[in-house]
């Protein structure tokens, strides 16, 4: 006779106190913009709170050195807690602190750049209060987009999630971008399979918008159609797709060439090449590298994209001014090439800075370099930098904590971080760009 399967125990047992509903304060604000609190000798990480903030919260997963919790409730408010302005906040995770005050906002994203100094023991290092942008201000975004069941979402991802939170209103983005998420979505709705999901990233440029969508099967016929009939019903200056981020884009409509402007000159961008994330925060940048750079004749601007910073520092009026203007990418290069030639003063070359940084050697006959690179920094570059004799070198970054270390090995080798500028163009975000200057 065959045994039975023995009967799973099913007796509930109590849930493990780790997870059970926790009163915690809150005590600060941490680098990814959760609230931070203490509970029996661990660190807890309690998204939407702010410094002062009692709440309850159920403690769950273990995060890093600590563990993540939910809030459950603000049991009583702390003295910067407001009122977020956008109904999405909560749910949608592109923004994390709306709910912090403003002036408290400003002096957090400061802080940041303080900590991460400090961590690399640079505490001296003077940092100006936070540039501030305003909000509706970003001209460009990537949104998530899926079809399920003949449904249609279009969004930024949800906080902590791959489900996508339906925007329907966005106080971040400029309102040209706003005015097409609803006819976009209509869009997706028709070209995309069910199951299908596309990034969707539009930009505004000297031109018109630019659309790039990522992923989804490639568009048939009848999907291309729709999407120039989009294009031309919306005045899109281009719609291109690609099948994955590292594939090449193909023009669906290219009704106009499109260009972004650096100090007067047009330069011609292709889908997807990166562009600061507003004009102002361009334009913050802009004026504090170069003010650092100051009466310096000959630079060399490092990780320059497609000239931010290369055609205003060419464009200064300093006798013999002249910028060579080092990049990785090859379209972005190229684009850089285009709209260099005829511009006195402009060289470019094109160069991997990680595995062929440019020598100390090399670097002794520029009067400042610029440095500009992604998230990981430039470790290689900034060993070169600090064996080198250049006297001013202005670094910018999107993340205080390489640069905090690269900035480590340029006072190593001599120099002094004279000032750090905090500037705040992703609005309500954790992120913070900067500007630091050094000189020996
Ligand atoms: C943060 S963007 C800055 C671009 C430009 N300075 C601006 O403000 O628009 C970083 C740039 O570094 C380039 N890059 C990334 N890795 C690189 C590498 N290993 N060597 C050279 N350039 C690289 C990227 O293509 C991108 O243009």
């Amino acid at each position: 006779m065959a045994r039975r399967p023995q009967r799973r125990h099913q007796r509930k047992r109590p849930a493990p106190a780790a997870f059970a509903p926790v009163t915690l304060e809150i005590l600060e604000i941490g680098a990814r913009g959760d609230g931070l609190a203490e509970h029996a000798g661990r660190r807890v990480y309690v998204p939407l709170t702010v410094a002062g903030d009692r709440v309850r919260a159920a403690l769950g997963e273990p995060r890093g050195d600590g563990v993540a919790a939910t809030l459950l409730e603000v049991s009583e408010p702390g003295p910067d807690r407001v009122a977020p302005p956008c109904r999405h906040f909560g749910t949608c995770g592109g923004c994390a602190l709306q709910h912090l005050e403003d002036a408290a906002y400003g002096a957090w994203k400061r802080s940041q750049v303080s900590a991460a100094l400090a961590r690399a023991g640079l505490a001296g290092a003077e940092v100006a209060p936070t540039v501030r942008t305003v909000a509706a201000s970003r001209r460009r975004a990537t949104f998530a987009a899926a079809r399920r069941g003949g449904r249609c979402v279009l969004g930024f991802n949800e906080r902590s999630s791959h489900r996508i939170a339906a925007v329907t209103g966005c106080l971040v983005v400029e309102p040209a971008i706003l005015d097409l998420l609803a006819p976009l979505e209509a869009l997706l709705c028709a070209v995309l399979p069910d199951g299908g999901t596309a990034d969707v990233a539009v930009a505004v440029l000297d031109g018109g918008i630019d659309l790039l969508l990522t992923g989804g099967p490639e568009p048939g016929l009848d999907a291309r159609e729709r999407m120039a009939a989009f294009a031309e019903t919306h005045d899109i200056g281009r719609l291109s797709w690609r099948r994955s981020a590292t594939a090449a884009a193909e023009p669906v409509a290219a009704r106009r060439t499109l260009h972004a402007r650096f100090g007067g000159i047009a330069v011609p961008v292709e889908p997807g090449a990166f562009l600061q994330a507003s004009a102002a925060g361009e334009a913050a940048l802009v004026e504090a590298v170069l003010a650092g750079v100051g009466p310096a004749a000959r630079v060399a601007d490092l990780f320059a994209g497609l000239g931010t910073f290369t055609f205003p520092l060419a464009s200064r009026v300093v006798p013999g001014a002249a910028v060579h203007a080092v990049e990785g990418d090859a379209s972005t290069h190229a684009a850089l090439v285009a709209a260099g030639r005829g511009q006195a003063g402009v060289t470019a070359e094109r160069r991997d800075l990680f595995a062929d940084a440019l020598g100390a050697e090399e670097l002794s006959r520029f009067d400042a370099v610029v440095f500009d690179p992604p998230r990981a920094g430039a470790r290689a570059q900034s060993v070169q930098l600090a064996a080198s004799a250049v006297p001013t070198v202005v670094g910018v970054s999107c993340n205080p904590a390489t640069f905090a270390r690269d900035a480590r090995t340029l006072v190593d080798g001599g120099y002094r971080l004279e000032q750090v500028t905090p500037v705040d163009q992703f609005l309500w975000s954790s992120h913070v760009e900067l500007v630091g200057v050094f000189r020996r």
